[in-house]
């Protein structure tokens, strides 16, 4: 079946943000060079390589077009993107041609089901992507074969144990993908500007509620399945605490850097017996106190959904996401992001969520 993931980008989510049809917004984001000093100030020092060695690399990245827009005007020798989404191809093309980029090649795939160049790479770049592979085993492998003996892998993925995705999973049970377009227009009318363009907020709220593939894993099975596939992981950010159960510990999404340390072409097939399984938030983690109250008062819940009228229904989950995610709530334009991993916003709002369903479930029962 083909991967919707990337239209749903397109029309949803940050496609919209860092890209149009005229790639125009992917001129004002790199203009005001937020992504550039990111890039730079963080991500390239937790892989621990410089600038200067992108010179003589080829860097594989998965996105909208505008990290490889950077990794381009960064001197990489060059940079294959490769997206499911033809809208992110193209922008990324017709940046690439506008601004004279010759380093900077774009390719419509799907990295899961489309063999990649094998040991072509020094560095592949994977940030916000893996978990929403139709098949992540196999599309991670892929990108281990596609990197050289030696090359690095820098990976930001969402993760499991965390509040964040502990709700987010709930509210992803209680929606229904056939209301999308109803979502879109309540949080333009709530938190946007009313004419379908998107912002922080906005995009947050529906790649958590409704891009197709969510798989959580914890950091050590990805840590566990990369060593399988030949990878050592040597540097991290926001890792700390390691814990299958991290609430008020840890940030929603965490950084692993590998290095590869072998030129064995490895298929799928040979380590899907792993371990490297999908967590469902839900029912494979074992909670105590508060959150495990909240788990089975949510199975009520769930239960009784059909009684609960849609716009009631839209309301609740749109305040649980309140209480999974308050850091995007925190600027009235909502062009902040907050991404720093800041241990203010690993907080745990149990208590929140238990009152919330007393309430619904004393209203609805
Ligand atoms: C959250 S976005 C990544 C955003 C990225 N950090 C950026 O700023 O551009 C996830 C991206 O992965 C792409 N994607 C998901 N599955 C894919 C696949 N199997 N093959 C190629 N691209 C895929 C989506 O189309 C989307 O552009």
């Amino acid at each position: 079946m083909k991967d919707s993931t990337g239209i749903f980008y397109a029309k949803y989510s940050h496609g919209l943000q860092f890209g149009s049809s005229t790639s125009g917004k992917m001129y004002e984001a790199l203009k005001n060079n937020i992504l550039n000093n990111d890039i730079l100030n963080n991500d390239i020092k937790v892989l621990g390589i410089n600038v200067d060695d992108l010179k003589k690399w080829t860097v594989l990245n998965i996105g909208t077009g505008r990290e490889a827009v950077v990794f381009s005007s960064l001197g990489a020798k060059m940079v294959e993107h490769y997206d499911l989404s033809e809208q992110h191809v193209k922008q990324t093309m017709d940046y690439a041609e506008k601004m004279n980029f010759v380093n900077l090649k774009s390719f419509q795939t799907d990295v899961v089901m489309e063999t990649l160049p094998v040991e072509m790479y020094e560095l592949v770049y994977a940030n916000g992507v893996v978990h929403h592979f139709s098949d992540p085993v196999k599309g991670i492998v892929n990108l281990v074969n596609s990197l050289k003996n030696k090359g690095y892998m820098y990976l930001c993925f969402y993760r499991s144990g965390t509040f964040k995705w502990f709700v987010n999973e709930m509210i992803r049970s209680l929606i229904s993908y056939k209301f999308i377009d109803d979502y879109y227009r309540t949080l333009d009318l709530r938190y946007g500007f009313f004419n379908g363009e998107t912002n922080n907020l906005i995009l947050t709220i529906m790649d958590e509620f409704f891009v197709p593939n969510v798989y959580l894993y914890s950091p050590t099975q990805y840590i566990d399945f990369l060593k399988k596939l030949g990878c050592t992981m040597y540097s991290s950010s926001r890792l700390e605490p390691i814990g299958e159960i991290v609430h008020d510990k840890a940030y929603h999404s965490c950084v692993l850097c590998f290095q590869k340390q072998s030129n064995r072409k490895i298929q799928a097939d040979e380590v899907r017996n792993s371990s490297f399984v999908p967590k469902n938030q839900l029912k494979d983690l074992k909670y105590t106190g508060l959150a495990h109250k909240n788990v089975d008062l949510f199975w009520k819940i769930y239960d009784i959904k059909d009684k609960i009228p849609y716009e009631t229904l839209k309301e609740i989950t749109l305040k649980m996401h309140q209480f999974a995610g308050p850091q995007h709530y925190l600027y009235n334009d909502n062009t902040k992001v907050i991404n720093n991993g800041d241990t203010k916003f690993n907080q745990d709002n149990n208590q929140e969520l238990y009152n919330l369903f007393c309430y619904i479930l004393e209203e609805f029962n």
